[in-house]
């Protein structure tokens, strides 16, 4: 085999993690709930390149530049090195390793991209060095995936709704099964501008935040809430915990040292309007991750009206519209 494409999609996370109580083995300190977004996916082919004996990683930005990650620019960028090392030394393999990665989406501003990357790039790095009991087993593939430096990516692995489960030192992703529950999931550009810090920055900070014990004594109980609404397609309840979970999570983030401002001034006047439209009947939620831009869940039944309004709000720039959808795989 020379040459494995894989599809991964980002992810939103309804209970959020922000902190690491292992920052080598990427740990958090809890588990977390999110659903994949079924058109902000990255695409991801790997290849041996018997040209050269170091790998290289070329990033497709969505709007057509080109990047070739540097390892040394970023925490991030190193980690994905590391896994390509990683995944070939487990495979007692040798050869170099070329890959040329998409994104159909705005990266490194608040829509997972590194949860999409991270699953694509290990997904493709195992198929491609044969690594079978990885690839059957989603246990072991997500511990693994969790290395490339993004706990999320193990989410993006999952289909529709996934959890990121932390019994102690052990941390893999799951399955969240529900019957049909239809959630649509519209992300809203407000700044498609890459954050000034990144969430492997970020997570360094979090226990600086008096608010993180807080967060850490709430997170199981709400954890619960939230699964418990998702089995019982409880969309008001589930709405109502997952803007808890966000405004708990930036509320660290505000107060850690020094404090992280990932929301904006555009990003608060869509939970102000989200809560207006709440209030007239459309029922939506908001939820914001590491980044500026908001995303707005809501039922089938208001996208319409929901996306005619969000058009019509002066600061929004465009709109990706999202459904539950298959996690990482091989095309
Ligand atoms: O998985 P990381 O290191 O990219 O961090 C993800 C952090 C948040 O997106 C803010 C929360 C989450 O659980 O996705």
């Amino acid at each position: 085999m020379k040459q494995v494409t894989a599809v991964a999609p980002a992810n939103i996370a309804f209970i959020k993690y922000w902190g690491q109580k292992d920052k080598e083995k990427i740990l958090p300190y809890h588990g977390s709930i999110s659903m994949n977004l079924s058109n902000c996916l990255t695409t991801t082919t790997a290849r041996f390149n018997k040209q050269v004996t170091t790998d290289e990683i070329v990033l497709t930005h969505y709007d057509g530049k080109i990047e070739i990650l540097n390892p040394e620019e970023s925490i991030k960028n190193k980690k994905l090195y590391e896994q390509i090392n990683r995944i070939r030394n487990i495979a007692q393999r040798t050869e170099s390793i070329s890959i040329q990665t998409h994104n159909s989406f705005p990266s490194k501003c608040g829509i997972a991209s590194s949860a999409s990357g991270g699953a694509a790039l290990t997904l493709a790095l195992c198929k491609i060095f044969e690594l079978n009991k990885y690839l059957t087993n989603l246990k072991k593939l997500s511990a693994l995936t969790r290395l490339c430096g993004s706990a999320s990516a193990m989410r993006s692995l999952c289909d529709g709704f996934g959890e990121i489960v932390v019994e102690g030192d052990k941390c893999y992703a799951q399955n969240i099964k529900l019957s049909d529950l239809t959630l649509v999931n519209i992300v809203v550009i407000v700044d498609p501008e890459a954050k000034a810090s990144s969430s492997s920055d970020g997570h360094l900070l979090a226990e600086t935040s008096p608010f993180f014990a807080a967060r850490l004594g709430q997170v199981e109980q709400q954890l619960e809430y939230c699964k418990e609404a998702l089995n019982h397609q409880d969309f008001t309840t589930l709405g109502t915990i997952i803007e808890q979970d966000c405004i708990s999570m930036h509320s660290v983030m505000m107060t850690s040292t020094p404090p992280l401002y990932y929301w904006n001034h555009k990003s608060f006047i869509i939970m102000e309007a989200v809560k207006q439209w709440r209030s007239e009947g459309i029922e939506s939620y908001f939820t914001i991750d590491a980044g500026a831009n908001v995303h707005v869940l809501c039922e089938p039944k208001h996208l319409a009206e929901l996306t005619e309004k969000l058009y019509a709000t002066a600061c929004v720039q465009d709109l990706i519209i999202n459904q539950p959808c298959q996690g990482a795989h091989i095309i």
